[in-house]
């Protein structure tokens, strides 16, 4: 068969991985043609195209980023792009579509299954936001470095007797800064599901000081306090709505500085959690969700994304992954909060 892939939204720490798998078996065991399409839906607009063999996924498993390169096009906000996008399939003679993305790309993708394209999807994040599935890859890698920050943090922080904002990615979820604010030892970690109050935030840094240590506070680049509205970077949105986050870290450093007499200074880690090499988990999450996207074409799967269930790889409608965002539940919440102040 000869089958379409592409990466698209922000790049994930898996892609090659997920590029790697599915050439591997495409070629060695279905007798596939793949053909890649460059910076995500873009590449099909304009069908700029990649020939991926075997020899061109040589080495990418352990390479971050995306070698198809990504962008956030979004073909159904431009006139005429649902039929350009159909028009570059057939001429191509495209015959599957293997898109890699979160909840914009994979939303696209489900229209056009909807059209009568042949489409099995891939989920990645490193928001660990889509509910179809238990994790999606980059997440693991993501957390990694935020972790190793905070470890990092906690000895300069203590060192000046200062408090240290680190604020980490996490535009309607919170999963990367529960997870590294619980493995990090974090003192208070605000999430975008829980509005925060500002009293109880500057209570446990006082608290943190008192014990003889200084305070590590992660927030997530969505979190808002209660009553007040999220940090924006700019007023502009992307093409799928989507305003660009940041500024929480400082305005909230400047607020304990201010309530607690002590210093305090912010660290942004912004794109460096998505950058460089996946974990183990991602490498291994990312190559089983290709080996099973190529799979899933030969049963004659369209419509339908492949996603983690526990320790297995299973098949779930396409529509599943937008349903609905994957968000922190109150008790996990809870657990991170017991290690507060
Ligand atoms: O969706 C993943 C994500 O990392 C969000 O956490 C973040 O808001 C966004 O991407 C940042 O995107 P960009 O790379 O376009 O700034």
């Amino acid at each position: 068969m000869r089958i379409g892939i592409l990466t698209g939204g922000g790049d994930c720490p898996g892609l090659n991985a997920v590029i790697r798998a599915v050439v591997r078996k495409g070629v060695t065991h279905h007798g596939d043609e793949l053909v890649g399409f460059r910076d995500g839906w873009r590449g099909v607009l304009e069908a700029d195209t990649h020939a991926l063999d075997l020899a061109a996924v040589r080495g990418i498993l352990p390479r971050g980023g995306t070698m198809l390169g990504t962008s956030r096009t979004n073909p159904y906000a431009i006139e005429g792009g649902a039929d350009r996008v159909l028009a570059t399939l057939e001429r191509l003679g495209i015959e599957a579509l293997i898109p890699i993305g979160g909840e914009d790309t994979l939303g696209v993708a489900t229209r056009l299954a909807e059209a009568g394209v042949r489409v099995v999807g891939v989920p990645k994040t490193i928001d660990n936001d889509l509910d179809a599935t238990d994790y999606t890859f980059g997440f693991d890698t993501a957390v990694g470095v935020a972790m190793e920050a905070i470890d990092r943090l906690h000895t300069t922080g203590d060192s000046h007797h200062r408090t240290l904002v680190v604020e980490v990615m996490g535009r309607h979820a919170g999963w990367i800064a529960l997870h590294a604010g619980m493995a990090g030892g974090a003192n208070v970690v605000l999430i975008p599901e829980q509005p925060f109050d500002v009293d109880a935030v500057v209570t446990h840094c006082q608290h943190r000081f008192e014990s003889g240590f200084s305070p590590i506070v992660v927030v997530s680049e969505g979190a808002a306090p209660k009553g007040g509205e999220l940090a924006l970077q700019t007023g502009e949105t992307d093409a799928f709505g989507h305003v660009r986050l940041g500024g929480i870290g400082i305005a909230l450093a400047s607020l304990i500085e201010e309530r607690t007499g002590r210093e305090a200074r912010a660290v942004v880690l912004g794109h460096l959690q998505r950058g460089g090499t996946p974990s183990h988990f991602d490498r291994v999450l990312a190559t089983r969700f290709g080996l099973a996207a190529i799979d899933a074409v030969h049963d004659g799967e369209s419509g339908v994304m492949v996603a983690l269930r526990g320790t297995d790889i299973v098949r779930v409608p396409l529509s599943a992954a937008t349903a609905r965002l994957k968000l922190v539940p109150v008790d996990r919440y809870a657990e991170v909060e017991v290690f507060f102040g």
